[in-house]
This record gives structure tokens, C-alpha cells and sequence, in this order.
């Protein structure tokens, strides 16, 4: 809205007009052609840097103006204990003063929001102005990502995954305006752009945002020049040493024009939640802003009404539920939201897989003003009842939901941070497969899709803001805006998100520098407890704690006790003895003892590492160790062994976690870290590109960490898996241990036909203290390596469950190929992973077949990346040759936009014939 918004509560009547009675069908095309939200990510034109000095103000050869949002970088370092930076610069100076005005929606306090100057900022930059002759810049869709581009340098920390993600971009975008939209607002919705982002249209400065993970909105309406073209300039400036993982950089989100009529719903404007929930009713409540952005005051109707969607999102027969019809005044420039209620006879509730269905439904809103309607809106939702008991976890629904969660950063792997729905429900997909259940979108705000597909597919989900306060991680992370900022990207983000029945909790932190600042940390912590809870005070809210005790003020204050590896202990074990850094014995008791009226949840356990296929010995007789060069570690490839009992030096390893929170039942479950491997992070090999943690490669492939955790997330569903892969010609002799995962409680493991016993999951290695206790692996410590066929055969309550085989490999002599998808569709969005699997002749995987593989398509279609999943590999990711790595090499292809037909991809390798699949475009 222009200017600065008041949001008014005017009375609202309820009053039944026949007009209103009339507006109670659906959304008809009047209406829905006055709102529409057009994706605008196709055809942008992209540069890196600003102009070159010279090219402007020709008395000082200079930027005339300083386009960098004014940051102040101070010093200190991780955990944020001594350091403490806040700017000192004024942020209402400069370039900020015009971007501070677009976060004004977000702040509470009418006295606190920012009047936007007079005049224009930037004017001078050339790129800026709408005349600029773009035709030279590179041609791009977005979502983009400039820095997946790469090229990885190794001259730095991996930390933030090596990629060139630092520094400016420029993006620009010609825009017809049609004359007929003369007299609507029309705005820009960015979704994510990476970061400290301006936007000027026709050459006007209109505002920005400095958070990278945030979404939001900027009013073109009063630039635009309807019945004529128009020119976007969108500048970002992504700081070095600004995150602990990659945060990609470019505008890596969804890009959208949203044109409505001037009486309309507001930005994110309506808010459902659910009540008295069971399966034979519920009741809906529902509240709706409608902005005025007319001249004039308006009486504006406002219908509401209920259809279920199906699986695929589409609304489905006839209306189930009608809010009755409000009339309510709005003042000319301001704003006034209406509520109502509605009672849902037999309600399909949303709930998760295996035993719910998420079902959703939609509210379809309409605006009307002076007899005409205005406005067409649409919410999805979800009818659910979620329950939080401090002794027994979460319920949904009334069943016992526990959580079987992962972290997840934002990255795609080989895609970068662009977003690519495909990519991010496959990330999904294989999750579910494991048994998971649960997502925390560590440690920011997630794009906006992520949580649709876990909507559709039932995931509950941490919805997090922030990673740092004012105590800063690293030099120029967001502790340098948090101050200005926080406000508004937590109101943003709740507001953004609570209509989704996935999110059931919002977390405004992670392992801040605040734990160790007492009261006064806590008194920002209730500042952003409160924040949120004034947007939705149906969810509770957490903080994730690593450090923070149960006597120390912080804890108090969030409504559920999320702990980062304090639950199980951290580095409390002999194997941990040692090492240097915190040391703390497993706290769910103390912190269930002190908080007997909150949950307590594990936001973050585990921390294991290992790479994919590479098995290394010696192996420790114990459940956990940290990873150690010779044992767990191999240093110089830089790999750490998969034999899945290794982790980073305050972790514990996925059996030590299992045993600790069968240990503390009123423990909810938890997140592991994490899901995925993601750029940036390579804990322990800080040389590498891409972290160690993940169940799964960065290129999707399982880890047998994979297994782990299926076993026991998936106790019905029968499995058995063996480790290691059985090639070893050179531990003819030698003893190389076999471990087994399996959902059932017993096995028998053969070699070449000769049992090697029948054993119990219980642990029973000579020595060891824990023998006699349960275990979550069958081990066989001591057989002796002769090629063959390693089978196994497990068993449940005594009868056989599953089986799994292992078969000595031979020399590499073809290869596979196989896509996941073998129809996509031909919106130059959609992809087909495809797998190559390096073989003998007999079709088994070759376990260390490194083979150079030569990718190439023919037909309707474009190899977008290539990966195979090793954390050492620097080849960029847009590269068409990959070397296979353990004997897997992934290729991602998509179409071209438009074009269908067969894709045709070929596999070359020397000394090993080629191979193609094919991939239908629709
Ligand atoms: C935690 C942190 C995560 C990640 C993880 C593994 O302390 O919250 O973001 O860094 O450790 O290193």
C-alpha cells in the first residue's frame, strides 16, 4: 500500500445481503481476471558486478550513490560468546531509507514504521534506467542461482561450499503493462533472493529486503506505465562470510506479478485455524484483511466458503461449508479485517501417512465493493487437531505422532539454491521412503513450494527463522540487520505460513549466541516468542538449544525444549574422551525435571558422517566414535568411513541416539542431522565442497545410514540390508566385518552358503560394557574375507522377514542407466534424474568403479547438472563429464520449454560400450 499503512479494526456487521447471498458460488472469471498472480521467471537479462567506473557520474567517475545497504562488520566468533556486534551506522541513511519502507506491513507499532524519503536513490547507475541496452547481458530464467555456476575455489574455508556466491549480480526484466490493468495495483512478489536486494522500476527506486530467505513485496503500482513497456533493474549484493553453509546467490526463488483491484485482500491476508476438531466436526475460524487502496471509503462484502481439495490441490465438488456473509467499512488508504466461524459436519482431517491422510481443503474469499465484486482469494488448508503432551510428545488427530524428522538446508545439491519443485519432492520422496516424517527447514524460512509438498504429502514441519541474533556466527551473517529486521522477517514469515496444516511449530532460533548471555538473551528471546505468538498463537514456539541449561533463564521462555545434541550428551563418551570443545552428559532428564509442563524434542542429533560406499578398517568394537584419521577418517581422499559408527566430535552416532531416546520415552522424537548432504559445511574435511552428515549423497544417493534408520522408522515394513559391498581382493584373509540392518530382531548371515550364526539384535561385542543391551545392528565382527555371496536372512518373532544378498564383483565392463521419471513434462522445469550404475558382466555394481562417464542428449532436452555424491569432487556441477564415484554417477536432464518428444541420453566411457535411455517430454 502507499504510504504507511494503518490497520484499522472497524466494526464488522454482520449483515446477509442478497448480493452477498449471490457471491456464494465459486469465484466466477470476472473476478478471478481481477486477481492474478503471473509467474514472471522467464527471460531475464543477468550481469555480475556493478558498471564499471567511468560509465557514470563523469565528475567523480564514481557510483554516485552507494547502492550497498549499510553494514557494519564486526568481530568475534562462533557461538557468538565474545562477540557482540550491532551497526553503528545510521540504518536509515542512504540506500536503506528506501528499503526499510517495504517491511513497514510487519511492524506492529504504527510510531516505529519508516516513512519513505523523497527523491530517488541510484538514479545515476545506468543500469538502472529504463533506456539501458540489457541485449548484451546474459539471458536467464530464474529461479537462478549464479553461484552453482561455480567454479569451486579452494583457496578458502568450505564452509560456505567453495561456489562463487559472493558479491553483486544485477537482473533485469522488460515487462508489457497492458492499458486494461490501468486503475489495479500491481506488485512484485519475490520469494527468495540471495541477498540485500533492491528494486527499481522505470528507473524509480520502489524498495527491498536484506534477508535473503525471506519473501516479500514491493508496490509497482505508482511507477508502472500502463499501455507500455517497463523495465525492472533488481540489484543484490551478497556478502562473503555471511553463512555456515551455502546460501546460494541470485534471485533463486519464485518471481510473481500480482495484479488486483484496490479493494482486495491483503498481502497474506486471510488466517484459518481449526477448533473442536474430530471426525465428525469441526469448526473453522477464519480472518480476513481487506486492504482499501482506493480514494474513497468503501463498505465492502466479504463471502467465505469451503470446498475439499484432491490430492493434486483441485477444488472438488460443490461448496461444504459457507461463512456467513460480513459487510464491513474500510477507510479510503487503510485496512480492516473481518472474522467469522464455520461448523464442518464429518471433516476429512489432515494427518500424516501411514495411518492419516492429508487432506486439505480450500476457502475461496471474495470482495465485493459497490455491487461489484472485487476480489477472488484463495487459501488452502488443513482441518487437524494438534496436541502437545509434555509426557508422551505430539498428537495429531489423537494418534501418537513421533517425530521421525530431518534437518533440511535449503540446497538442491548440482542445482544450487535455485528451487526446482521436482528436485525438492524427490528430496521428499526418498524421505518418506525411509520412514521420515517430519522437516525442520533449518535454520531459515523455506521457499514457499517446500511447504505445499509437505502439505500434500503430510510431513510435519519446524518452520525456522533465524540462525543468529545479534551475536554474530560468522563476520557478516544477518546478526548485522537482526536489530532493524527481525520484526519484520518474523512477522513475514508467520504471517507467510500459517495457513499451512503441515507447520505445527515455529522455531525463532538456532543455537543463538543468546544461550550464553542470560537474562538479557532471554529477554529477546520472549521479544520473538511474543512476535510470534501475536501472529499465531495456535502454534507453539521453540528455540534450539546446544548449550543452554535447565536452570538458565532462555529455556523458560519458548513452549517447547528443542535440543541440538544435549539430549543424548555431548562428547560424554570414552570414545569422545580427549577432545576439547563442551562437554555435557545427556540432559532430557534435567530438562524434563525442571520443564514438566513442556515438551522437549531433539532438534537436532546424530551429526554422523560418513561418505557413500567407502568402508574403511579397522572398525570400532563400539556404538559411537568421533572420526579419527586411521579409524573412521581416511585424510588424505578425505572420505569417512561408511560403516555408519562415526561422527563429528560432538555427535553421537545414529545407534547411540536410537538407545538415548528409547532411554527418555517422553522425549517426542526428533531431527536428525541431517537428511540430506549440502553444500558448504564439510565437517571433518573442511577441504571438500559438500558436508558429510546427510543419510543421503548430495546427488540422492542412499547412504547405508539410509537403512539405519528405515529399520526403524519402518518397523512393518520387512528389510534387511548388508554392509559392506563384498569386493575386496585385497582382504583375501583379513577380517572384515559384516553389519546388518534390518526391521526385523533377528538374523542369519551366510558366506558362500556357510552360516556364519543366527544372532539377536542385542549387543554382543566381547568387551564392551553395553553387551546383554538392546542394539539396532546384527554385527559380525570377525568374519574372514573370501570373494562370493554374503545373504542374509532376518527374521521376526522367529518367522523369516526379509532377505538381503551382497555378490563379489568383477571387473567394470558396461553400464546401466536409469531415470527416475521416464515421462516429464516439457516446461523446462520438470527433471528426470537418471542414474548410471557402473557393472561387471554379470550386472552387479562395480562398489569402487571410478570410470570418467561423457554425458550427452539428443532430442527435446538439456543436461542440467551432474553429480555422483563424492564431497572431494571439484568438477562443476553444469559439467557433462562426471566421473562415477563408488561406482554411481547421476546426470539431471530436463526439457526443452515447449518441445516434446523422446530425449535420448547417452553414457560413454573408454573401454566400457555405450549406453542410452530415454526420456519422454509431454
Ligand atoms: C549444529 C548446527 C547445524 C550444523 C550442525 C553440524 O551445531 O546447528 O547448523 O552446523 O551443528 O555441524
Amino acid at each position: 500500500m502507499r504510504g504507511i499503512i494503518r490497520i484499522m479494526q472497524f466494526q464488522t456487521l454482520l449483515v446477509a445481503s442478497v448480493f452477498s447471498i449471490l457471491l456464494q458460488s465459486r469465484c466466477i472469471t470476472a473476478a478471478e481476471s481481477l486477481r492474478e498472480r503471473i509467474s514472471i521467471n522467464n527471460d531475464w537479462r543477468f550481469t555480475r558486478d556493478d558498471p564499471v567506473a567511468g560509465t557514470m557520474d563523469s565528475a567523480t567517475d564514481r557510483l554516485t550513490d552507494n547502492l550497498d545497504y549499510p553494514l557494519n562488520p564486526g568481530r568475534g566468533g562462533r557461538g557468538g560468546r565474545g562477540a557482540t556486534t550491532v551497526p553503528t551506522v545510521d540504518p536509515t541513511s542512504g540506500i536503506a531509507a528506501y528499503i526499510l519502507p517495504t517491511g513497514n506491513d510487519f511492524i506492529a507499532d504504527p510510531a516505529k514504521r519508516y516513512a519513505r524519503p523523497v527523491g530517488n536513490f541510484g538514479e545515476n547507475v545506468p543500469y538502472v534506467s529504463p533506456t539501458f541496452n540489457d541485449a548484451d547481458w546474459r539471458k536467464v530464467d530464474l529461479p537462478h542461482d549464479f553461484a552453482i555456476e561455480g567454479p569451486f575455489s579452494t583457496s578458502s574455508g568450505g564452509g560456505m561450499g567453495r561456489l562463487p556466491s559472493a558479491g553483486v549480480a544485477w537482473y533485469r526484466k522488460h515487462l508489457a503493462i497492458p492499458a486494461s490493468d490501468a486503475g489495479k495495483q500491481i506488485y512484485l512478489d519475490i520469494d527468495g533472493s540471495m541477498s540485500y536486494t533492491t528494486v527499481w522500476c522505470n528507473g524509480q527506486i520502489i524498495g527491498g529486503w536484506p534477508y535473503g530467505y525471506a519473501s516479500w513485496r514491493v508496490d509497482l503500482t505508482p511507477y508502472l506505465k500502463f499501455g507500455g513497456e517497463n523495465v525492472l533493474a533488481i540489484r543484490l549484493n551478497n556478502p562473503p562470510n555471511s553463512s555456515r553453509w551455502y546460501p546460494g546467490g541470485g534471485i533463486y526463488r519464485n518471481v510473481w506479478l500480482v495484479k488486483t483491484a484496490p479493494v482486495r485482500v491483503g498481502h497474506w491476508g486471510t488466517y484459518l485455524t481449526t477448533r473442536q476438531v474430530s471426525s465428525s466436526s469441526a469448526t473453522i475460524d477464519l480472518e480476513v484483511m481487506i486492504d482499501n487502496n482506493s480514494e474513497n471509503n468503501a463498505t465492502i462484502g466479504v463471502t467465505n466458503q469451503i470446498y475439499a481439495l484432491d490430492a493434486e490441490g483441485r477444488k472438488t465438488g460443490d461448496a461444504v461449508a459457507s461463512v456467513e456473509p460480513v459487510e464491513a467499512a474500510v477507510a479510503a488508504g487503510a485496512s480492516a479485517t473481518v472474522k467469522g466461524s464455520v461448523v464442518i459436519a464429518n471433516p476429512r482431517l489432515w494427518g500424516p501417512p501411514p495411518n492419516q491422510r492429508p487432506n486439505r481443503y480450500v476457502a475461496v474469499t471474495t470482495v465485493s465493493h459497490q455491487g461489484k465484486l472485487t476480489d477472488c482469494y484463495e487459501t488452502p488448508f488443513g482441518i487437524r487437531d494438534v496436541r502437545f503432551d509434555p509426557d508422551w510428545g505430539i498428537y495429531v488427530n489423537g494418534e501418537r505422532i513421533y517425530l521421525k524428522g530431518v534437518n533440511m538446508h535449503h540446497d538442491l545439491g548440482a542445482l544450487g539454491a535455485a528451487f526446482n519443485y521436482r528436485a525438492a519432492q524427490r528430496q521428499l520422496e526418498m524421505l518418506r521412503e525411509m520412514g521420515c516424517n517430519a522437516i525442520r527447514t533449518s535454520h531459515n524460512p523455506p521457499a514457499p513450494e517446500l511447504l505445499e509438498l509437505t502439505d500434500r504429502m503430510g510431513f510435519l514441519v519446524m518452520d525456522e527463522a533465524f540462525d543468529v541474533w545479534v551475536r554474530q556466527k560468522t563476520p557478516l551473517d544477518y546478526h548485522l540487520v537482526f536489530p532493524n529486521w527481525h520484526e519484520q522477517d518474523l512477522r513475514a514469515l508467520v504471517r507467510r505460513d500459517r495457513n499451512h496444516p503441515s507447520v505445527i511449530m515455529w522455531s525463532f532460533g538456532n543455537e543463538v549466541g543468546e544461550q550464553y548471555t542470560g537474562e538479557e538473551g532471554a529477554a529477546l528471546a520472549k521479544r520473538l516468542h511474543d512476535i510470534v505468538h501475536e501472529e499465531d498463537p495456535t502454534r507453539p514456539t521453540t528455540t534450539a538449544m546446544n548449550w543452554a541449561k535447565p536452570n538458565m533463564p532462555l529455556p523458560e521462555v519458548p513452549d517447547v525444549i528443542s535440543l541440538n545434541y544435549q539430549g543424548e550428551g555431548i562428547r560424554d563418551d570414552p570414545a569422545y574422551s580427549g577432545l576439547r570443545g563442551i562437554r555435557t552428559s545427556p540432559l532430557y532428564p534435567a530438562f524434563h525435571e525442571e520443564f514438566p509442563d513442556k515438551v522437549i524434542l531433539s532438534s537436532e542429533n546424530a551429526a554422523a558422517l560418513s561418505t557413500r560406499g567407502a568402508y574403511l578398517f579397522p572398525v570400532i568394537d563400539g556404538i559411537s566414535a568421533p572420526v579419527k584419521d586411521g579409524l573412521g577418517g581416511d585424510p588424505k581422499n578425505q572420505y569417512v568411513s561408511a560403516y555408519e559408527l562415526y561422527t563429528a566430535e560432538f555427535g553421537s552416532s545414529v545407534d547411540k541416539v536410537f538407545a538415548s531416546l528409547d532411554k527418555h520415552p517422553y522425549v517426542a522424537g526428533g531431527f536428525v542431522w541431517s537428511g540430506w548432504d549440502y553444500l558448504g559445511e564439510p565437517t571433518p574435511y573442511y577441504l571438500s565442497r559438500s558436508s558429510y552428515f546427510g543419510i543421503i549423497d548430495l546427488a540422492g544417493f542412499k547412504k547405508d545410514r539410509f537403512y539405519l534408520y528405515q529399520s526403524r522408522w519402518r518397523p512393518d515394513f520387512p528389510m534387511a540390508h548388508i554392509l559392506p559391498h563384498w569386493t575386496w581382493p585385497e582382504r583375501l584373509g583379513q577380517i572384515t566385518p559384516v553389519h546388518v540392518f534390518t526391521s526385523g530382531d533377528e538374523a542369519e548371515l551366510f558366506l558362500n552358503g556357510k552360516s556364519l550364526g543366527r544372532k539377536k539384535k542385542i549387543f554382543d561385542t566381547p568387551g564392551q560394557a553395553m553387551n546383554g543391551e538392546p542394539a539396532y545392528r546384527i554385527r559380525w565382527g570377525d568374519v574372514i574375507y573370501e570373494p562370493g555371496e554374503l545373504k542374509v536372512v532376518a527374521y521376526k518373532d522367529g518367522k523369516e522377514w526379509a532377505t538381503d544378498i551382497v555378490r563379489t564383483a568383477g571387473n567394470a565392463s558396461q553400464m546401466d542407466l536409469k531415470p527416475d521419471r521416464a515421462t516429464i513434462s516439457a516446461d523446462s522445469r520438470d527433471l528426470s534424474f537418471v542414474t548410471l550404475t557402473v557393472q561387471d558382466s554379470n550386472g552387479i555394481m562395480v562398489p569402487r568403479a571410478n570410470n570418467l562417464i561423457r554425458f550427452s542428449v539428443s532430442g527435446p532436452g538439456e543436461i542440467v547438472a551432474t553429480d555422483n555424491g563424492d564431497a572431494t569432487d571439484f568438477n562443476i556441477f553444469s559439467s557433462h563429464d562426471r566421473k562415477a564415484f563408488n561406482g554411481l554417477a547421476m546426470v539431471i536432464i530436463k526439457a526443452k520449454r515447449g518441445q516434446t518428444g523422446p530425449i535420448v541420453i547417452t553414457a560413454e566411457s573408454d573401454s566400457l560400450p555405450a549406453v542410452t535411455c530415454t526420456v519422454l517430454t509431454r
